[in-house]
């Protein structure tokens, strides 16, 4: 199965071309093209819809002509793209894109969730013997999103908790402008974080909770009353708040998945989005399978890969059904 894969719910434009197994393992990566617009967003400290969306439009078809899509079309079986949650502009950049080239071309279109599309890039259901994977708890960490999801077969999720404020990354980020740095904060903190020492002592919001829902708006409250108690902060300063968040940050996720773990003994444990780049996160949950470098990230290949699943369940898309849904969430696939 072959499946061209759009990508455009939020800051990266990304197409990806990918030739499978019939297991679901990719088999050839023909494409897995990503443009960030970073720099685009950057001086505003954060992602502006309509220039995302017009950054989208340009972009989108210089990727795919970049692909040498004519070449490859006889082998493409389907088309998959991101539905949601996302921008709505944003997203119906992709989808209008993908409905177009679905009717010139007579192919059958899947709707992914960009979640979905997360959970799948850590590749842990793929491959001949991958029923033995589930259940599977998931915790995905991304700029909208932290959600703890537990998986007993493919494409159904059970919500065990989600963030009731801020998502993970959304934290990162809004803690960096605190503290003066750039847009997207989760990196630049990581690398402030390295030169600093988790020494400011910071809460950990329902930690204890007796529940799996997280909490970040406190935490990020109180890095700005710290920052307004000490007045001026010096580099050192910087670098020491930013190895407490995080740190905070990590001990957080780590103790609710930790007791997601107990209670549910899934067979696989993965995390997924954005901050599981994030080195010392990864280091704190090394038992927990992440993406490849360079998939944490918003890219297309997640799509594809989940899209695959959708395919092999027969679950296609009419065209005049596809629309974005910017609030679209795993519990739209709910299990029992
Ligand atoms: O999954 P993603 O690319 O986009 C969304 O679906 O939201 O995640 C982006 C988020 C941003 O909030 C960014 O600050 C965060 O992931 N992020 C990180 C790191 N790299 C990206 N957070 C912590 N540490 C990192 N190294
Ligand atoms: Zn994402």
């Amino acid at each position: 199965m072959t499946i061209l894969a759009i990508e455009t719910s939020c800051d990266e434009t990304a197409v990806a071309l990918v030739e499978f197994k019939a297991d679901g393992t990719p088999k050839k990566v023909l494409a897995n093209l990503v443009s960030s617009q970073i720099k685009l967003h950057a001086p505003f400290g954060g992602v502006v819809p309509n220039l995302a969306a017009r950054a989208h439009r340009e972009t989108l078809p210089l990727l795919l002509r970049r692909i040498r899509l004519h070449k490859f079309w006889p082998k493409i079986d389907f088309i998959a793209v991101t539905h949601g949650p996302g921008l709505s502009p944003c997203l119906w950049q992709g989808i209008n894109t993908a409905k177009a080239l679905a009717e010139s071309q007579n192919k059958k279109l899947l709707a992914v969730n960009h979640l979905e599309g997360h959970i799948y890039s850590t590749w842990p259901f793929s491959g001949s013997r991958s029923q033995k994977n589930f259940p599977c708890l998931a915790l995905i960490v991304s700029g909208g999103h932290t959600e703890l999801a537990l998986i007993k077969e493919h494409l159904k999720y059970k919500i065990l908790g989600s963030t009731r404020d801020d998502a993970a990354g959304e934290a990162f980020d809004k803690v960096a402008k605190l503290l003066g740095l750039s847009y997207p904060g989760g990196p630049e903190i990581e690398k402030f974080a390295k030169k600093g020492a988790a020494c400011f002592a910071l809460p950990r919001p329902m930690l204890n909770s007796p529940n799996y829902d997280f909490s970040f708006s406190g935490l990020k409250t109180a890095v700005r009353y710290l920052l307004e108690k000490m007045g001026k902060v010096n580099h050192q300063d910087r670098a020491d708040i930013c190895a407490s968040f995080q740190a905070a940050v990590i001990d957080i996720l780590k103790h609710k998945l930790d007791k997601a773990e107990k209670e549910f003994q899934p067979r696989t444990l993965v995390m997924a989005g954005g901050v599981s780049a994030n080195l010392a996160l990864r280091q704190a949950l090394s038992r927990v399978k992440a993406p490849d470098k360079g998939l944490a990230l918003d890219n297309a290949l997640m799509i594809a890969m989940a899209g695959f699943w959708r395919a092999k369940q027969g679950k296609f898309v009419k065209p005049e059904s596809l629309e974005a849904k910017p609030n679209l969430t795993l519990g739209s696939h709910r299990c029992a």
